[in-house]
């Protein structure tokens, strides 16, 4: 199914990035020469959407001024078609009061939610892979992590599974490792029924006192389930500077110049 508008949340704090951030939005650090929100963009374009609408907050206006630019040149974007949008999320409430933040520009349709910290590669966009599969109500990219991280994700609770798919049972964010029912965990990608939003709007703050969009998708599984879709490409949790370096590397491992740098410098550490 075509879903045409994609929400990229992108009023955190960056926490784990000061003090670069407080002046530069984590969204706009660097791989190498593009911000990490443009990856989260192009994998929207590949997947066909259209309408892109960014949750922003004070501080983030770069984010802005860069898609000014990206949004008027046609090397980069449907200038015909294409439309960008802001809406401003005024306190850190968390991932679900950001996606309710967008409630007025979506409509009555299912739309995407994309999470720049996740930065997917993969022959084809994940977003794109998930719509060819998604039937309706709600679908969530997911990948299995180490048993230790399970605290940080939202992580499925295994009714059934093919290759693919993933039928889910129950959902808990950010659980304890012997609480989680399974290491099969959220990552930053999400199809999602507009009818979220009525969820969202009464749901009580959950862990770490936010609104989480982990519990909304948890009240909607016994009327309309829950999909995880195994994601099967490369993907770094560049929320993190492990994550971020890891990126930077990978990247720069695709470019003959530049990988020659990255091995040089590690030869040089042996
Ligand atoms: C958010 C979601 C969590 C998900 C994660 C993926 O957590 O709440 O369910 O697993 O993104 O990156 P955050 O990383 O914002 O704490």
């Amino acid at each position: 199914m075509k879903i045409g508008k994609a929400v990229f949340p992108v009023g955190g704090l960056g926490k784990r990035f000061f003090p670069i951030t407080r002046a530069v939005p984590k969204e706009m650090l660097g791989i190498i020469d593009k911000p990490l929100i443009h990856y989260a963009f192009e994998e929207a374009v590949a997947a066909g959407v259209e309408e892109f609408i960014f949750v922003t907050r004070q501080g983030k206006n770069s984010i802005e001024d860069y898609f000014d630019y990206i949004s008027s040149h046609s090397e980069y974007f449907n200038v015909k078609t294409g439309s960008v949008c802001y809406v401003r999320q005024n306190e850190p409430l968390g991932l679900g009061h950001a996606v309710l933040c967008a409630k007025n520009l979506i409509g009555k349709e299912p739309f995407a939610v994309i999470s720049a910290d996740d930065f997917m590669l993969h022959e084809k966009s994940c977003l794109g892979e998930m719509m060819e599969r998604y039937e309706g109500a709600n679908m969530v990219a997911s990948v299995s992590v180490d048993r230790s991280e399970v605290n940080r994700y939202g992580i499925l609770e295994i009714e059934s599974e093919t290759e693919d798919l993933i039928r889910a049972k129950s959902v808990c964010e950010k659980p304890s490792i012997e609480e989680a029912k399974s290491s099969s965990a959220i990552v930053g990608r999400y199809l999602l029924s507009h009818e979220i939003f009525d969820v969202l709007a009464r749901l009580n703050p959950g862990v770490g006192g936010e609104i989480q969009l982990t519990d909304a998708l948890s009240e909607m599984i016994p009327y309309c389930g829950l999909t995880g879709f195994k994601f099967k490409g490369k993907r770094f949790d560049c929320g993190s500077k492990e994550g971020l370096l890891a990126a930077i590397l990978h990247v720069a491992d695709r470019d003959e110049k530049l990988r020659c740098v990255a091995e040089n410098f590690c030869r040089g550490k042996r």
